[in-house]
């Protein structure tokens, strides 16, 4: 498996990604703009088990992270987000997400100076959850009322990036 940055070329792959694993789906132009704005810090997995039979395959993306910088922040401090984050099923509890994470802070700490990073998630997600909480070490700032189209609460959580330093 292969972490690598997200090229603009992989949108479509990481769109479909996206659409099987997640109800909150985004425009190509939303990837784009993430990928053309902050072009360090949004990752794709990619499964190199399989020989491309052309020049011309498509990569096979089993994960991504899309992440941003946080353009005006309210509170004033420079800080990542995670804008989505998905494994496909056939590859999941491999430490992908982890390593997507880990690498998207990275960059946003040294190519940005973020302080931090922020997410939001839903309470009824026992896996992320686990993830951010227990192997990343995100702390729960908040929670956010009917945050999700279908009325679902959220978590705002947030991890301190100076143990980057
Ligand atoms: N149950 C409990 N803990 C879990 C689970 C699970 N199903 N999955 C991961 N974890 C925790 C474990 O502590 C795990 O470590 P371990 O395997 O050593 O026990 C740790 O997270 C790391 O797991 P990874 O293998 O790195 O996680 P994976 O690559 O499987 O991806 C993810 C986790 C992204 C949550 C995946 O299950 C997924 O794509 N789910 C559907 C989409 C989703 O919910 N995305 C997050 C939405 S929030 C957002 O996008 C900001």
């Amino acid at each position: 498996m292969d972490i690598r940055v997200l090229r603009p070329s992989d949108i479509p792959h990481v769109q479909q990604t996206n659409i099987t694993n997640l109800p909150e789906n985004y425009f190509c132009k939303y990837y784009l703009y993430h990928a053309l704005s902050w072009p360090q810090l949004s990752y794709v997995a990619v499964d190199v088990s399989r020989p491309k039979k052309t020049p011309y395959d498509a990569p096979k993306i089993v994960g991504y992270v899309l992440a941003k910088m946080e353009e005006d922040p309210a509170d004033g401090i420079q800080h990542g987000h995670i804008t989505s984050l998905s494994v496909m099923r056939t590859h999941r509890r491999l430490g992908l997400a982890e390593k997507l994470m880990r690498q998207s802070q990275r960059a946003m700490y040294e190519t940005y100076g973020a302080v931090y990073v922020s997410l939001h998630v839903r309470v009824s997600n026992v896996a992320a959850l686990a993830l951010y909480r227990d192997t990343l070490g995100f702390k729960v700032g908040g929670t956010e009322a009917k945050y999700y189209a279908d009325g679902e609460d959220a978590y705002g959580m947030r991890m301190d990036l100076d143990y980057l330093r």
